[in-house]
């Protein structure tokens, strides 16, 4: 297993766009990052440049402390991770996870390969289907053969390239889970990309968010989530999304187009000075105020607005409020939108309300706002005014803890105290050079093993896809 250490990543295509801008991101060993942003913004590229299907065009980048830029894909000995379409559907699944051994012909003995295979299978619970063909398989069954294939192949790190995008919502929220487990159990180094905001928050250990070729920020997705560095994170990360309220600032109270809202005295000192703000607020901020606690209520701001109409959910419900921003609010708002790679952004606020409430569209409530928890951010460079870098580093920290707690868990229960049991080992044994160039349907890809031609690992994928 491996670290990784991308050092000012720099990756310009023939026409000199910089798709990859100076990235910089130091990956444990064990540890599990995702890449995230809007389509376009490098995540790709990046993958691709740690596999070494991309050149470099700038920086270093570095495995277990060794410089590899020069490096062909087989020497670097990284495993990429496709869905079904990388498996024959005439070999047996046994024959499937083989490949790579087969492969490196003469390699290993077929004790050798019949151990790994074996071994392989058991972690990922496929003993009993071994004897079949992938398409009598589940999607998810099919994914850990794929990964089976990885794992014999003792590859120091898995990288992902949007495995799960083909699938529909409810396989991909199983296979999101197996995957999670898997990485836990084996505690192998994964590099996983995705433009898919929850996929990002529920696997990684950290998640670095990338727009325009440039990362905006690496943390836990806690961090992410509370103590976002700007706009762009703030907006990108939740479901539904942060609501954005242009503002003046006057003294404690801000004047937003749907009231004022006296907020927390040291949050207004760090917007100090600041003409124009944008308040960023999350939907669960709000609550009904008629149900919120006595003790509670001094934490807030109340105000009253009418809601268009609400949606009730069962265990919460979604209430929309729209606003009227004035000619100049409006414009920041556009600005934000481009921004934010969407067309335009609603002059809506959309808030959370217990299941319980009574507030309903179309007559005036009472809303209350968990004042200390929102963040005013600078209208013109989207910087987060009011963040809390140590809490941020903290969040990030105890998530660092409980994955080390998770994988150690995980082994035991697996019986493998010191996560080698799999087969994994940091030597470079069994290596082997992958699967033969393919594309098209059906055909095997594996990206290790090829570097130059249309046929590369991704190039499979989409045309596969
Ligand atoms: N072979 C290429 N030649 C020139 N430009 C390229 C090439 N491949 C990618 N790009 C450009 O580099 C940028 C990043 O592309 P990349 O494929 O890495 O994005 P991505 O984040 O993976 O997007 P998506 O979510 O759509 O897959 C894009 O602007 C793209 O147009
Ligand atoms: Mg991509």
């Amino acid at each position: 297993m491996a670290s990784i250490t991308l050092n000012h990543l720099v990756k310009k295509y023939g026409d000199g766009f910089p798709a990859v801008n100076d990235i910089s991101i130091d990956i444990a060993d064990g540890e599990f990052i995702i890449l995230v942003g809007p389509s376009g913004c490098g995540k790709s590229t990046l993958l691709r440049m740690i596999v070494g299907l991309e050149d470099i065009t700038d920086g270093d980048l570095l495995i277990n402390g060794q410089r590899v830029n020069d490096k062909a894909p087989r020497d670097r000995n990284l495993a990429m991770v496709f869905q079904n379409y990388a498996l024959y559907p005439h070999l047996t699944v046994y024959e499937n996870i083989a490949f790579p051994l087969r492969l490196a012909k003469g390699k290993h003995s077929e004790e050798q390969v019949d151990k790994l295979v074996t071994e392989a299978a058991a972690t990922l619970e496929l003993t009993d289907h071994l004897q079949r063909k992938p398409a009598n398989l589940s999607g998810g069954q099919r994914q850990r053969v794929a990964m089976g294939r990885a794992i014999v192949r003792q590859a120091d790190a898995f990288l992902f390239d949007e495995p799960l995008s083909n699938l529909d919502a409810k396989l991909r929220g199983q296979m999101r889970s197996e995957i999670s487990q898997m990485q836990r159990r084996l505690g192998v180094t994964s590099v996983y990309v995705t433009h898919d905001q929850t996929e990002a928050m529920t696997l990684g250990d950290r998640v670095a968010v990338l727009k325009k070729g440039e990362l905006q920020q690496i943390a836990s997705p806690r961090e992410l989530y509370e103590q976002p560095v700007n706009l762009f994170v703030a907006g990108f990360i939740g479901s539904p999304s942060m609501n954005f309220l242009p503002a003046t600032l006057e003294g404690n109270v801000l004047r937003t187009a749907v009231g004022d809202l006296e907020i927390p005295a040291e949050k207004a000192r760090k917007a100090a000075g600041k003409k124009v703000v944008l308040v960023g607020v999350r939907p669960e901020f709000f609550e009904d105020a008629k149900l919120v606690e006595d003790h509670k209520r001094s934490n807030g701001s109340t105000f009253m607005a009418t809601l268009t109409h609400t949606e009730w959910l069962g265990n919460e419900q979604y209430g929309y409020i729209n606003f009227d921003p004035a000619p100049e609010m409006r414009e920041l708002l556009n600005n934000l939108a481009r921004d934010m790679d969407a067309d335009e952004l609603r002059p809506q606020v959309v808030v959370t309300l217990d299941a319980a409430s009574r507030i309903r569209g179309g007559r005036e409530a009472e809303l209350w706002l968990d004042t200390r928890k929102l963040h005013l951010f600078d209208a013109e460079t989207g910087e987060n005014l009011t963040r809390d870098a140590e809490a941020g580093a903290e969040l990030t920290r105890q998530a660092g803890e409980e994955r080390a707690e998770e994988i150690a868990t995980a082994q035991q229960a697996d019986g493998h105290g010191n996560g080698n049991g799999t087969g994994f080992s940091s030597g470079t044994s069994g290596r082997t050079d992958g699967a033969p160039h393919g594309q098209g349907n059906g055909a095997p890809v594996d990206a290790a093993a090829t570097r130059s031609g249309g046929a590369t690992a991704a190039g499979g994928k989409r045309s596969a896809g």
